[in-house]
């Protein structure tokens, strides 16, 4: 029977690939952003401003602190990396959130599992590339490699988890093709999973099954609860899978943004490395909104990696603030072996 031998979870964000004297760029972002999320409650950057001024974010906006943290993320990326190389898992299944790059509402599945023989990453064109958000292209290559590059998927792994899971009760959604929009223009795999190819893999991408969810978009996103079950039952498919292959699960997005809320992120870590499920399940669910709600791609590898004997190793946690709204990216690492 397959084995899974590595569990892994990462945030994944443009200031993970952008200097810090040009993280003003994505503030730019956030001033034109009329509902960052914070605790539940939208807000326009002065209305948020106003909301923090309390916090002081001063210090953490000069240069030299915005530089060491961003320092600690390329080191624990690195780490991450270098784990990955060292488990040398035959297959992975990567979970992760599309952000309307090739989905969009006239048909977004609460959940779906990629079964195609391959997929692309394709880099985005001049065009698109300045249809981006401010401050994002230039992280690109965090996400897509310079030229188009075929991954290989993993079709029997794929239909596996498909029958696994409908007869776990899921009601998942499938795709032999990855979608394509007419109005983002992209195609090729989203950059939730980019991120895992080119800086954990490092392009050394082993056949994998990406299973998508839909984390960010009202009126179906799954609850915590939901991700929870996902993972579990996403561990049993691999347990019961004839073959002899050695299974990764990893998780890409999170922690709190666009508004960073360290508190809460330091909370979120805590009730991830719980022996039990209460702690996490207490979260209010407005607490995911926004780029926080990415956290429900960490939360099924949790689930899975409780079936197993592998140990939890938090790498690293960085709160990079952008802004004196205390706006940015929670950034957070961990891994099991
Ligand atoms: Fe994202």
């Amino acid at each position: 029977m397959a084995k899974i031998v590595l569990g892994m979870v990462a945030s994944h964000g443009p200031l993970l690939g952008t200097p810090p004297d040009l993280w003003a760029g994505r503030v730019k972002a956030d001033h034109q952003n009329p509902a960052l999320c914070y605790r539940g409650k939208e807000y326009t950057f002065p209305e948020l401003l106003a909301a923090r001024s309390h916090e002081n974010f001063e210090p953490d906006l000069a240069i030299e602190v915005k530089q060491k943290r961003f320092d600690a993320t390329q080191a624990a990326i690195k780490e991450m990396a270098r784990v990955f190389h060292e488990v040398k898992p035959d297959v992975a299944v990567v979970i992760g959130n599309d952000q309307m790059e090739i989905m969009s509402d006239d048909n977004q599945p609460m959940m779906m599992v990629y079964y195609g023989e391959k997929f692309e990453n394709v880099p985005f064109n001049e065009a698109q590339l300045k249809r981006l958000g401010p401050g994002v292209a230039i992280a690109e290559p965090n996400h897509h490699p310079a030229q188009p590059e075929t991954y290989p998927g993993h079709p029997e792994l794929g239909l596996h988890l498909i029958g696994s899971l409908i007869a776990d009760n899921f009601d998942i959604a499938s795709s032999i093709r990855l979608p394509e929009q007419a109005e983002s223009k992209l195609t090729g795999i989203p950059h939730a999973w980019g991120f895992f190819y080119r800086r954990v893999m490092e392009d050394q991408v082993v056949p994998n099954v990406p299973i998508f969810i839909n984390t960010f978009y009202p009126p179906n996103r799954p609850s915590t609860k939901r991700c929870l079950d996902l993972g579990a039952a996403i561990a049993r498919a691999v347990e019961s899978w004839d073959n002899n292959l050695r299974v990764a699960i990893l998780g890409s997005g999170g922690m709190s943004h666009f508004v960073v809320d360290e508190d809460f992120d330091r909370k979120f870590m805590q009730a991830f490395s719980a022996p039990t499920h209460d702690e996490m399940l207490a979260f209010p669910d407005n607490m995911f909104r926004s780029g926080t709600a990415e956290l429900k791609c960490w939360i099924p590898v949790k689930s899975a990696m409780d079936r197993t004997p592998l140990k939890m190793t938090v790498v690293d946690y960085q709160a990079l603030i952008r802004s004196p709204a205390g706006t940015g990216s929670g950034m957070g690492f961990a891994y099991w072996r």
